[in-house]
């Protein structure tokens, strides 16, 4: 509480007045009145020792380009001290009093995490007088105390003062959690926020650098078999672990907490002594109905109730007699998965230990029965944000670029390899079909570029590099030299600032 101005600094602005204005004919008539009793002001420009309070008035209303905003004077020793600080703190008087102008230079007091918006002037201090500060809640709770809206307002009659609606820390408005920076539910599998430090504040590994191998037994899952191999013999190196991630790929998932195998809730692993992974701290949304888009392009973390293809197919459950073997992993609501559930989504599923169809899961897809065969199919997912997809432009913009380190989900344009050579069309289909599309012989499931698998923003019949089949590092092309057959193109990474908000629930 502000105490209430006495008749002695009615006075003194008073006098304030009175000497100025004899003093200098010229100076344009500023008012400053005495202020905070017993406090004056900490940002100091300059100080100086004045004949009187007047001359040091006078001092601050000639600065140049613009009258100072506050000053501190002390009668004992004239000390003058101006405040050219648009803003500034108080701090104990120390013997001087300060004056200011119909301003506010001191911050208003504010709601934490309520929204702000000006009246009457712009935000910038200082803030004139009746300058006013509005305050939204925008949690579906609203604020604590069931207002809607709160002010506060510069007043006009008591200069540096907030006058306020509400009573500060007896108001709270609650942290709006928006998806993906929060779970949708507790397990949170479906969480690809950016968090990367644990609850007790250390710092996550990279699940790629595998702190602790791939082998170990991880929070209450299953002792993991990683012996596949490719044709030749040569051991795929962690595709089961890769196989329990959200896209199948540890890299894009960086250091950030996740939630796979079977941890009660997002984690990581740290690299302390004694403790090799920790639960992290995601906050729950405010709203957990899943929205419905990706954040990803191959949506892994997809959990909206789209269930039917891009050609309009509808989705099969995904628990059929046929399929009941498969181990559905990375599946982001594995737990509602009943007779019923035939959502688009973009799980990892594998069959005695054999990549199924990795050649093919780079979007949400779903089984579709197609003349009695049972194929899958892709289901067109919108993204959450609107990106930026210039064709041909070579920004680094989705998809001119990849998201993910095997590139799996690029569909941009380019058409030549890393050394320069041009990319041949995927119909001519020049060396037969490559061995690690269908490494176990199921060509009955799918023709990559069939316009049924086609991927949601893919072209038919082009040259572009592409990463399809199961074992390729990142995307490639066939060439017309016949001992190379294909080359790696050199597709570029993200740039950095790279914006995953939600529109839909700003
Ligand atoms: C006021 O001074 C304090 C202490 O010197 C400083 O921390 C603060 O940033 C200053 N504020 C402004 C607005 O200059
Ligand atoms: C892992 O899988 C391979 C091949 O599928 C098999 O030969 C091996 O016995 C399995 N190891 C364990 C520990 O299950
Ligand atoms: C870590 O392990 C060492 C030796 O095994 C033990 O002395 C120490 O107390 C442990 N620290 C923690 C935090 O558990
Ligand atoms: C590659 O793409 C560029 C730009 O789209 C085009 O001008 C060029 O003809 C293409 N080259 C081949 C071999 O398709």
């Amino acid at each position: 509480m502000e105490p209430r101005r006495s008749l002695e600094d009615i006075l003194r602005i008073f006098l304030v007045f009175l000497l100025s204005s004899r003093g200098v004919a010229s100076v344009e008539l500023i008012p400053y009145l005495g202020v905070h009793p017993g406090q004056r002001y900490e940002n100091v420009s300059s100080e100086s020792q004045e004949l009187s309070l007047g001359m040091c008035t006078i001092n601050c209303v000639m600065q140049k380009p613009i009258p100072c905003y506050a000053f501190n004077y002390r009668e004992t020793d004239r000390s003058c001290q101006l405040i050219l600080n648009r803003m500034s703190r108080l701090v104990d008087a120390n013997g001087y009093w300060s004056y200011v102008q119909w301003l506010c230079l001191r911050e208003y007091p504010t709601i934490e995490n309520a929204k702000v918006s000006f009246e009457g002037w712009n935000g910038k201090y200082p803030a004139p007088a009746r300058g006013i500060v509005k305050f939204r809640c925008e949690h579906p709770k609203g604020f604590s105390d069931g207002a809607l809206l709160h002010t506060a307002e510069c007043a006009p009659l008591n200069p540096d003062s907030w006058c306020i609606s509400f009573r500060k820390e007896a108001v709270q408005c609650e942290k709006v959690h928006i998806y993906p920076e929060c779970r949708l539910t507790e397990s949170g599998k479906e969480y690809v926020g950016k968090v990367s430090v644990t609850e007790s504040g250390r710092k996550c590994l990279k699940w790629r650098d595998y702190p602790y191998g791939t082998e170990d037994e991880y929070p209450g899952g299953p002792h993991l078999n990683f012996s596949s191999s490719d044709p030749s013999g040569t051991p795929i190196i962690n595709l089961e672990f890769e196989g329990w991630f959200l896209n199948r790929d540890s890299w894009s998932h960086h250091n950030y907490c996740r939630n796979p195998f079977w941890g009660d809730r997002p984690w990581c692993f740290v690299s302390t002594p004694n403790i090799t992974w920790e639960y992290c701290n995601i906050p729950m949304c405010t709203d957990t109905v899943p929205p419905e888009c990706k954040v990803t392009q191959q949506g892994g973390e997809y959990m909206g109730r789209k269930d039917v293809t891009i050609l309009g197919y509808p989705c099969l459950p995904w628990r059929m007699e046929e399929y009941r073997y498969f181990i559905i992993r990375a599946f982001p609501d594995f737990d509602r998965i009943d007779a019923h559930h035939n959502f688009c989504r973009n799980p990892w599923m594998q069959k005695f230990n054999t990549p199924y169809f990795t050649g093919v899961n780079m979007a949400p897809w779903c089984f579709i029965d197609v003349g009695n065969r049972i194929r899958p199919a892709y289901c067109d997912i919108p993204f959450c944000n609107k990106r930026v997809e210039d064709e041909g432009d070579r920004t680094g913009v989705y998809p001119e670029c990849r998201l993910s380190e095997k590139g799996k989900e690029y569909v941009g344009s380019q058409n030549e390899t890393e050394t320069g050579k041009a990319c041949l069309s995927w119909d001519l289909n020049p060396y037969g079909v490559p061995w690690d599309f269908f490494p176990r012989g199921e060509k009955h499931f799918t023709k990559y570029f069939h316009p049924r698998n086609r991927l949601p923003g893919d072209k038919v019949g082009h040259n572009h590099c592409r990463n399809p089949g199961v074992f390729r590092e990142r995307p490639w092309c066939f060439v017309s030299d016949i001992d190379t057959k294909w080359e790696y193109c050199d597709i570029p990474l993200p740039r950095p600032k790279f914006d995953y908000s939600h529109p839909a629930l700003q």
